[in-house]
């Protein structure tokens, strides 16, 4: 079902193709580019456009999988791609208030091309995060975001309640739902520190002193922002 979807939708939005959750779940199509969402839906926090539902998943409390197809979108030969959990329902609408829970590292894939290209990535076993602990029955919400070479970020979540591990109502992971393409990299992220905080954020001469005042508050950045360095970085 999902190769012929895939192929269904690219020819129908080739230049807006997006983030598909394969495994365990996806809150649901939000491939949309239309008048209500003109920049295309899966761009709004948190979760693409789409309000929590009531036809979750199972996933284990001791995490799990998580498998999707990264190429939906023009512009991603390069992207990086966060995995989070939000619990709760102090959001308004009724799901979690925030998703700023990393359940592991950033990192980058590589794709074959820039346009739109098929595949998928399969992490086995994402974990919550640390210290966390949920029971079966509990509620929470998975996102991923990826973020495109321009740095604009693309949402999709999948609502869950957790099971203990071995419940049956957990779906098999198997070769066909979660497995790697060979036509999709990966690339390690990390930063380097330039400049350390106070060694010498503030310390202009008076020559740069006019700059400084042009620029600002925006000067203050430069005394810390690091080099943000993906293991093979494409301009696009
Ligand atoms: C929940 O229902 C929506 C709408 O029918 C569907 O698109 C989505 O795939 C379903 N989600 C799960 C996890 O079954
Ligand atoms: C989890 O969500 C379902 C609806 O999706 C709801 O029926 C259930 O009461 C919730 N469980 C808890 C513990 O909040
Ligand atoms: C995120 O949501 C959690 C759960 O509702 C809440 O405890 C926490 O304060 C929120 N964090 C922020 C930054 O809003
Ligand atoms: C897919 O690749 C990622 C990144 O190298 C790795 O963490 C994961 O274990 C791989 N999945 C499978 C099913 O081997
Ligand atoms: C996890 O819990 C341990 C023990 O309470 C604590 O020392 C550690 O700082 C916690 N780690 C995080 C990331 O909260
Ligand atoms: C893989 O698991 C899914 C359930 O998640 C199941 O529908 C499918 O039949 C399984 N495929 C194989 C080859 O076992
Ligand atoms: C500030 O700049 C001056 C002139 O370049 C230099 O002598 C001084 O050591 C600097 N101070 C710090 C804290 O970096």
């Amino acid at each position: 079902m999902l190769p012929s979807l895939f192929l269904a939708t690219t020819a129908a939005t080739i230049a807006s193709a997006h983030t598909i959750i394969t495994y365990p779940g996806w809150r649901g199509n939000n491939l949309h580019t239309n008048t209500e969402w003109p920049y295309g839906m899966q761009w709004s926090y948190p979760c693409g456009g789409l309000d929590l539902t009531t036809n979750r998943t199972y996933w284990p409390t001791t995490g799990g999988a998580i498998a999707f197809q990264p190429g939906w979108f023009q512009g991603h030969q390069t992207a990086f791609l966060y995995i989070n959990i939000g619990v709760g329902t102090d959001g308004p609408d009724g799901g979690p208030l925030n998703m700023s829970n990393p359940m592991m590292p950033p990192f980058q894939i590589l794709g074959p091309s820039n346009g739109p290209y098929p595949g998928t990535v399969c992490l086995p076993q994402v974990p919550l995060p640390t210290n966390w602990t949920m029971n079966p029955g509990d509620n929470a919400t998975l996102q991923i975001v990826e973020i495109a070479a321009h740095g604009a970020a693309l949402f999709s979540c999948v609502d869950i309640t957790f099971a203990a591990p071995g419940d049956p109502r957990i779906a098999e992971v198997n070769d066909t739902n979660c497995y790697n393409s060979s036509d999709l990299g990966f690339a390690s992220i990390y930063t380097i520190t330039t400049t350390a905080i106070g060694s010498n954020a503030n310390n202009v001469t008076v020559s740069a002193a006019t700059s400084l005042r042009l620029l600002g508050s925006s000067i203050w950045a430069l005394g810390y922002l690091p080099l943000l360095l993906g293991a093979t970085w494409l301009l696009m």
